[in-house]
């Protein structure tokens, strides 16, 4: 059974195991150049995390923050031996629940489309909203890397609209 829930102290090293094996696959096809490490260090402090349990063992997590109208969400990722197993839609399932008790109806990440991701994000609901080349990544195996924006968006619940109605109209906009 998998659980998705906010990380605890004691699953630092479970969380690290999870970060190690996600980063090499990414350093597969790209690194980040020092301007995007700045830009993660700034927002650092508004990152919330959760983690996805199988069986007691983390195995996948993600980190989203909180914007005024969206949740962006950063770092994810499963262990190796746990992927292909509905783990990340688990994961991003949870945030989407997130999201709508926050009465946020959109959320938002970047991903390289060089990774193959893009079509990974399209089957959990993301759709691409902006591409640009990288002035943030590099790679040793492409001349140049595509920065992909994609979106989710999601029904938002506006009882002020319809005041006394048990059943809120739903916007999706
Ligand atoms: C990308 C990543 C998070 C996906 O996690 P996951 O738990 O394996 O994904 P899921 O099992 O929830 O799969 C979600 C969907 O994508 C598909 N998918 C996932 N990995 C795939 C792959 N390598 N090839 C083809 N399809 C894939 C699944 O089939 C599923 O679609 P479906 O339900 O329509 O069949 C994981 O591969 C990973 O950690 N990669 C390294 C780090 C990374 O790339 N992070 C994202 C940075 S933006």
């Amino acid at each position: 059974m998998i659980i998705v829930r906010p990380e605890r102290v004691a699953d630092k090293t479970e969380i690290q195991n999870v970060k190690a094996s996600a980063t090499a696959t990414l350093r597969q096809t790209y690194r980040p150049k020092q301007r995007a490490i700045d830009n993660k260090d700034k927002i650092r402090g508004c990152l919330q995390r959760v983690v996805a349990a199988a069986n007691g063992r983390v195995v996948g997590t993600v980190q989203y923050s909180l914007e005024s109208q969206i949740v962006r969400i950063t770092g994810l990722g499963v262990h190796t031996d746990y992927r292909q197993k509905g783990i990340a839609r688990n994961l991003i399932r949870h945030l989407e629940k997130i999201s709508i008790e926050k009465k946020v109806n959109q959320l938002k990440l970047h991903t390289v489309k060089e990774t193959g991701n893009v079509d990974v994000f399209r089957r959990l609901g993301f759709t691409v909203v902006a591409e640009r080349e990288s002035n943030f990544f590099e790679s040793d195996r492409f001349d140049k890397l595509t920065e992909v924006e994609m979106i989710m968006r999601l029904p938002v619940f506006c009882s002020a609209i319809h005041p006394g109605n048990k059943l809120p109209g739903i916007l999706t906009g």
